[in-house]
């Protein structure tokens, strides 16, 4: 296993080597260098350049709206900011559901130009043709099933899968499916806490990383964001775990400046590299 600053790179065979030995995986999500630095030194395993980068980032009130090349800048500043992680980027929506070609192309293009090590691809038993395609061209995929958030108009909303015998029957194939195709993890999102275990239990060399899918996935994942606590008023999923609250810092934060400006008290007239020090 190569080594960086003497800590380990996570490589996908990380994920199924800790599957394996039942060490969890830990997963959080970045969208620029600056954060991506903090997870990699705090030793993350692995760094998704989520789509939600278009709620959390750009401000959209769904998945839907970013592109390629926006999800590629996202990468590539990820990528500069990261040693040891290993970086999926997610492939927002149309960028692989329109043919095999197209999501080889795109997928290729987050290895090329965004140094990404690995894509990750929403959907379940019918996304396997083009994951066994985009895998056997050298690109490792994430699969992720459960609410999709690029299918959510199709959900109606935000609700927790695999509750009726059909869902479960759809999640559990669509699992062994994703790993017959060769994916070496695959989300588990918004899943009823026992059809997850099932899953984690049924699966050998894929690793499932859960978000509001109960403790028996082989890791986690969280919105890096939210988890920080700098998400809009109101919006707290229920199997968030706030393990900060930034928004009150930062807002007293500029509320103060905003002051200090006004009442000439920034830039003080003693502030050292006036006089050259
Ligand atoms: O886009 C994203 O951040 C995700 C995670 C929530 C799994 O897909």
């Amino acid at each position: 296993m190569s080594r960086i600053n003497g800590k380990k790179k996570t490589t996908v065979r990380t994920f199924v080597r800790k599957k394996a030995k039942g060490k969890k995986i830990t997963v959080l999500t970045a969208y620029d260098a600056f954060i991506a630095s903090l997870l990699d030194n705090a030793g993350i395993d692995s760094i998704l350049v989520g789509d939600s980068a278009s709620n959390v980032i750009h401000g959209y009130d769904s998945t839907i709206p970013i592109t390629m090349d926006i999800m590629i800048a996202h990468t590539a500043a990820v990528a500069r900011g990261t040693k040891n992680a290993l970086i999926i980027a997610d492939m927002p929506f149309l960028s692989f559901q329109p043919s095999i070609e197209t999501a080889v192309l795109n997928a290729g293009r987050f290895l090329k130009e965004g140094n990404a090590e690995a894509v990750k691809i929403e959907g379940g038993i019918e996304m396997v043709d083009t994951i066994r395609r985009v895998i056997e061209c050298g690109i490792p995929v994430m699969g992720h099933i459960g609410l999709t958030p690029q299918s959510i108009n199709r959900f109606g909303g935000p609700r927790i899968q695999g509750k009726a015998i059909d869902s479960q029957t759809y999640l559990k194939e669509s699992a062994l499916a994703l790993e017959e195709a060769g994916c070496f993890s695959m989300v588990l999102e918004l899943l009823e806490i026992e059809t997850a275990k099932e899953i984690t239990e049924s699966l050998t060399t894929c690793a499932t990383i859960g978000i509001g899918a109960g403790p028996h996935c082989d890791g986690q994942v969280l919105v890096t964001n939210d988890m920080l606590g700098l998400r809009p008023e109101g919006f707290k999923p229920k199997f968030l775990r706030e393990y900060a609250n930034l928004t009150p810092i930062i807002n007293s934060a500029i509320e103060q400046y905003i002051k200090d400006v006004i009442n000439s008290d920034f830039p003080g007239e003693d502030e050292s590299y006036y006089k050259g020090g």
